[in-house]
């Protein structure tokens, strides 16, 4: 971690970092329970545990007034006709919003609040979305064969709560049909997880 203003560089279309602290890998095994179809997670974990998605850091103090910067590369795939996702999490300080820059490929953001409220918006290159306090959140891949490569920023202390959406799972799920994503009310949200 640097005393001084540093830079980085991100390589497209890869998303390769030219430095960071912390390396994040997220295998199929990590997802237990998330996707919708059970038998076909369960199929394509024997054959693979293949990495959905990998997170690239710069590590700062969890401090207020520092800021967590770094690029999340997910994969394109479907477990059944539901397109690779991240495990979404709320932040353990709710009152802490977060910017996505989207640089390479194609995908979703989903987002919901504890109180029920749901969004989902489009990312493509070129496009900022700004994540509210209080508003979970899941990248989606609905592209075919390009990683969806995004930047982010948020407060460093704003600290991950997975366990809420490992859970309930969000409410909105993004599933291709026709050939199409298309955004679907998740039918198990809130059973519990297997
Ligand atoms: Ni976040």
């Amino acid at each position: 971690m640097g005393v001084a203003p540093f830079v980085f560089d991100v390589e497209l279309p890869e998303g390769k970092l030219s430095s960071y602290d912390v390396h994040i890998v997220r295998r199929l095994s990590s997802m237990a329970g998330q996707y919708l179809d059970d038998e076909a997670y369960a199929r394509m974990l024997e054959d693979d545990d293949r990495v959905l998605y990998e997170v690239f850091q710069m590590q700062r103090p969890e401090v207020p007034g520092e800021l967590l910067t770094g690029i999340s590369v997910l994969h394109p795939g479907k477990v059944g006709s539901e397109y690779f996702m991240t495990k979404g999490h709320f932040h353990a300080a709710m009152d802490a919003a977060e910017v996505y820059y989207c640089l390479q490929g194609q995908g979703m953001i989903v987002m919901e609040t504890a109180e029920g409220k749901t969004a989902v918006e489009e990312m493509r290159p070129g496009r900022v979305l700004y994540v509210l306090p209080r508003w979970a959140h899941r990248s989606v891949n609905t592209g075919r064969e390009e990683d969806l490569v995004t930047f982010f920023v948020c407060p460093a202390n704003a600290g991950h709560d997975y366990g809420t959406i490992e859970q309930s799972g969000f409410r909105k799920i993004v599933i291709e049909r026709n050939g199409e994503p298309a955004v679907v009310d998740n039918p198990r949200w809130g059973q519990g997880r297997l």
